[in-house]
């Protein structure tokens, strides 16, 4: 998915209920306007039925930490030495409404 004035891009990857999000970038000069904000909102429109969308992102990367936590990702686990430069990845997770469908759906089984 891109945006329409090429100001930023993302890709996901979805096997069974789990979206992957796989790359999302903005043109620096268009960072903090709210440009993967709405990328991101985009694809959750198209995720009805998924779980969770999981990603992993370096530990030294704050700024994509900022704002993967203000999008409601959670870190769920942590890969020592994930990149080439050594650096850990955080494995983070955001919840999405079919996991409480799958729930309500197993406690009414
Ligand atoms: C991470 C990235 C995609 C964010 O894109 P963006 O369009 O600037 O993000 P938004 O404007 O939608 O930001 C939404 C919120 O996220 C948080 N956020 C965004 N950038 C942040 C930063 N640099 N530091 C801290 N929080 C940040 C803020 O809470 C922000 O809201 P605010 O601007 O009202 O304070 C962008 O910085 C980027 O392209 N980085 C380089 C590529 C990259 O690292 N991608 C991720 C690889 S895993």
């Amino acid at each position: 998915m891109v945006t329409d004035d090429l100001s930023g891009y993302a890709v996901t990857m979805t096997a069974g209920d789990i979206v992957d999000l796989l790359r999302i970038g903005v043109r620096p000069g268009a960072r903090r306007s709210g440009v993967a904000s709405r990328l991101l909102d985009e694809l959750l429109v198209d995720t009805e039925d998924a779980s969770r969308m999981l990603l992993e992102v370096s530990v030294t990367n704050a700024e994509a930490v900022g704002f993967y936590v203000a999008r409601q990702f959670s870190v769920i686990d942590v890969r020592p030495h994930y990149y080439r430069d050594g650096s850990e990845a955080l494995v983070m997770c955001r919840w999405l409404p079919g996991a409480a469908r799958a729930q309500t759906a197993t406690a009414h089984d």
